[in-house]
């Protein structure tokens, strides 16, 4: 690592702004290309590129244009569309699982045969080809009963039915939107984590846990979105329970991706629910989290350059050290997010203010004038010694707002006690 090299990053979100923010601050970065970027980037001193996240032929020849180091790949899609292949093909090294790790996220079948393979603890589960075979067996697993679409559906293909008459309902409905494969399984209980895993083979770093808040508004009401808030570290985990998810969960996981012949060189964020009976694995996803990102690189005194290159070149990864300071961050969003959000409306400009940062999501137009361009439009965040000083710094900044075509969920933190 002599001297300062390039970086890109693939995504255009706040997950992505995050990342490149935080690599951009590396001593051993001299610029952080983001593909395609926000309007926000040029705020943290990365550099937004038209390129489509789509368009791997583009990017891998902007890689090699402007001499590259390596790709840090945000969203999923990418991914399990083979990008780290593409990249691998042409002399690249992206950092990502290839299209073959990807399945884990890509198919929920793929990945409930993983976890059966390997050890995994999960819910007892059976995956369908057809309506009948489904249907036959709907009251195998108990109700409320889990009913997931297989493949990507950003987190909206899951409904937990209550009883036989909407499961029954749910199963055709799913088929008859052309699902080809359908999972039915127990319904666990208990607190739900996600645990965030950089992985290089075999060698494995856990970075921060952070507490996401999925449904769209107060009191974990109405609908499932991408994620309305989050802070880190958690203070409701016991030491035991975490040590427990380690033991049982990642371990048998990072055994069975080098058993598998995966290499998979990346990171793994495992969601699982902490039952009576010890963790049990929801699912996998192949990328960080959006908005965990946000507040979990915050905490990281080490190096995200070092942990990636290091990772990427099968070299003995560095420690994660936490730093002890809370942090803590609420998304702003545009009216009628998730299911029909506003599109285009004026944002004017966000002003500074000592103590926050504002990582841009969704947003368009440019710093002196911003519009809305999306659900997800930026997440107001604060670090301080306390998870009850940043959640005040955060929601008085909120306050201070005038946005009437944007909304946010006045309750985060409360599952901490704030
Ligand atoms: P997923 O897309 O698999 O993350 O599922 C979305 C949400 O459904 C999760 O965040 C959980 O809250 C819930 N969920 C998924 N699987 C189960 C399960 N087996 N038992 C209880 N809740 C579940
Ligand atoms: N915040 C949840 C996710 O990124 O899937």
């Amino acid at each position: 690592m002599a001297g300062q090299v390039n970086v890109l990053v693939v995504g255009e979100g706040g997950r992505e702004f995050a990342i490149a923010k935080k690599l951009q601050e590396s001593p051993h970065v001299k610029q952080v290309y983001c593909a395609p970027g926000n309007v926000g980037m040029p705020t943290v001193g990365v550099q937004p590129v038209a390129i489509a996240e789509t368009d791997f032929a583009g990017l891998i020849k902007f890689a090699k244009e402007h001499a590259v180091a390596w790709t840090f790949v945000g969203p999923e899609d990418c991914l399990v569309d083979g990008i780290v292949d593409d990249f691998a093909a042409a002399g690249l090294k992206a950092f990502g699982p290839n299209a073959r790790a990807a399945q884990l996220e890509g198919s929920k079948d793929y990945a409930l045969n993983f976890m059966n393979n390997y050890g995994v603890p999960t819910a007892r589960h059976a995956s369908y080809r057809d309506q009948t075979a489904a249907l036959a067996e709907i009251d195998q697993f108990g109700f409320p009963l889990v009913i997931k679409e297989n493949g990507l559906a950003g987190g909206k293909g899951v409904v937990i039915a209550q009883d036989h008459a909407t499961a029954v309902q749910t199963v055709k409905e799913m088929f008859a939107s052309g699902q080809a494969r359908l999972v039915l399984e127990e319904c666990l209980v208990g607190p739900e984590y996600s645990m965030f895993v950089l992985l290089s083979n075999g060698h494995y770093r856990i970075l921060p846990m952070a507490q996401d808040h999925k449904r769209a508004y107060d009191s974990d009401k109405g609908p499932n979105t991408g994620g309305m808030g989050a802070y880190s570290p958690l203070p409701q985990l016991s030491a035991a329970d975490r040590q427990a998810m380690v033991d049982q969960v990642v371990v048998p996981t990072v055994n069975g991706l080098v058993a598998g012949g995966y290499h998979y060189h990346g990171i793994l964020y495992i969601g699982l629910i902490m039952t009576a009976t010890g963790p049990k694995v929801i699912e996998y996803n192949v990328r960080l989290g959006d908005p965990e990102t946000q507040v979990i690189l915050p905490r990281l005194q080490t190096d995200l350059f070092e942990l990636v290159d290091r990772a990427l070149n099968d070299q003995p990864l560095p420690e994660v050290v936490e730093d002890p300071r809370a942090s803590f961050g609420v998304v702003l969003a545009s009216q009628g997010y998730p299911q029909k959000p506003v599109h285009g409306q004026a944002l004017g400009k966000f002003p500074t203010a000592a103590g926050v940062e504002i990582d841009y999501a969704n947003v368009a137009g440019s710093l002196a004038d911003l519009r809305g361009a999306g659900g997800r439009l930026l997440m107001v965040l604060a670090q301080a010694d306390s998870l009850a000083a940043a959640h005040d710094r955060v929601y008085d900044y909120l306050a201070a707002l005038d946005e009437p075509e944007c909304f946010y969920r006045t309750d985060i933190g409360a599952k901490a006690g704030l």
